[in-house]
């Protein structure tokens, strides 16, 4: 086995997420993997899981509309790019008004986004597609170099940076204050960003696209004891776990875990600690947290954006919404 400085970075966060005596937990962005992504593409094409086709009739209605109030040529970047599909809307709209575009899409999962870019790129000859292998904020500063070294100007057009799929609501809300703030101190005044984010609403309509009645979240969620096994040379027995999802309304957030069957113990190669896990005892992977407008607003203005406008489903189920550095 080979452990190149990623995997020592996961390994760290791993061992950090399980010591912790509370709860354990592991860092959701481990999820995404090749075979996590795969997954996660299969669970947003599934009857329960509403925010992906939602999101995506809200772009299919407003693309056109929600560039109006931007006035100079776009420059399209995508945090969390994943299969791009959404996008289509936005680059429609966008060669409506321009000749090309120029399109970054940035993407932790490295090599599911070279074979995005690569179908992208055969598909529309007016899209220039630069794949950005990072995390989301390094991510656009290396987009901000890539203009810079190719002599842009950067007052003869504005950025569009997007962010879809309320992945926002992986963040604690201090979390993704913070990280919006971050995003921030990349833009200028002619930059718009556009951020999806799944609203609360009753736990009978989010519990189930959760828990598909098909286990693709399931096995997104296993695959991850899978990659330890796979990448840490961890010994966790995958039959011996199971998916649990439910809200929690104090939080507004669904949380995802794996719980384990029975009293059990598992390692990592290269460390001696021999952890335990008591049965029906939790792994938190995940939180997804949902928002209402009074929350988004907050968020808003305590990173340094001003609200814009908000683009909405007819059940106002998923909101989509334009930010403006202030
Ligand atoms: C990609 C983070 C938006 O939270 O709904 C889907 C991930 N996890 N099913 C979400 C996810 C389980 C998804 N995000």
């Amino acid at each position: 086995m080979h452990l190149d400085d990623n995997n020592e970075e996961f390994r760290t966060d791993i061992l950090k997420g399980l010591s912790n005596p509370v709860q354990k937990s592991i860092p959701s962005k481990y999820l995404y993997d090749s075979k996590g992504s795969h997954l996660f593409e299969q669970i947003t094409v599934q009857p329960e899981y509403y925010p992906t086709r939602t999101e995506n009739s809200i772009l299919e209605e407003y693309s056109t509309k929600i560039l109006q109030n931007i006035s100079k040529e776009i420059i399209l970047i995508e945090m969390g790019s994943g299969s791009s599909k959404k996008t289509k809307h936005l680059f429609d709209s966008i060669l409506k008004r321009q000749d090309k575009l120029y399109y970054f899409p940035i993407d932790i999962s490295f090599q599911f986004l070279d074979s995005v870019v690569t179908d992208l790129e055969t598909q529309n000859q007016n899209i220039r597609v630069k794949g950005i292998p990072n995390d989301y904020i390094n991510g656009i500063k290396d987009c901000n170099n890539i203009l810079f070294e190719n002599n842009f100007k950067f007052d003869s057009f504005s950025r569009l940076i997007v962010f879809f799929g309320s992945s926002i609501g992986n963040f604690e809300i201090d979390e993704a204050r913070d990280f919006l703030k971050a995003v921030r101190i990349s833009m200028n005044d002619k930059d718009f960003l556009l951020v999806g984010f799944d609203m609360i609403k009753d736990e009978f309509l989010i519990e189930p696209a959760y828990n598909d009645k098909a286990g693709f979240t399931a096995q997104f969620n296993l695959n991850l004891l899978d990659r330890m096994n796979r990448e840490l040379g961890c010994n966790f027995d995958i039959h011996e776990y199971v998916h649990s999802a439910f809200f929690n309304r104090k939080k507004d957030r669904i949380e995802m875990h794996l719980k384990s069957k029975s009293d059990q113990e598992f390692r990592i190669a290269g460390s001696d600690t021999i952890f335990q896990i008591s049965q029906d005892e939790t792994i938190h992977t995940e939180s997804s947290y949902k928002y209402n407008e009074k929350k988004i607003q907050e968020l808003a203005i305590r990173s340094g954006f001003s609200l814009e406008k908000i683009y909405s489903d007819n059940n106002n189920w998923f909101n989509l919404v334009m930010l403006k550095p202030c």
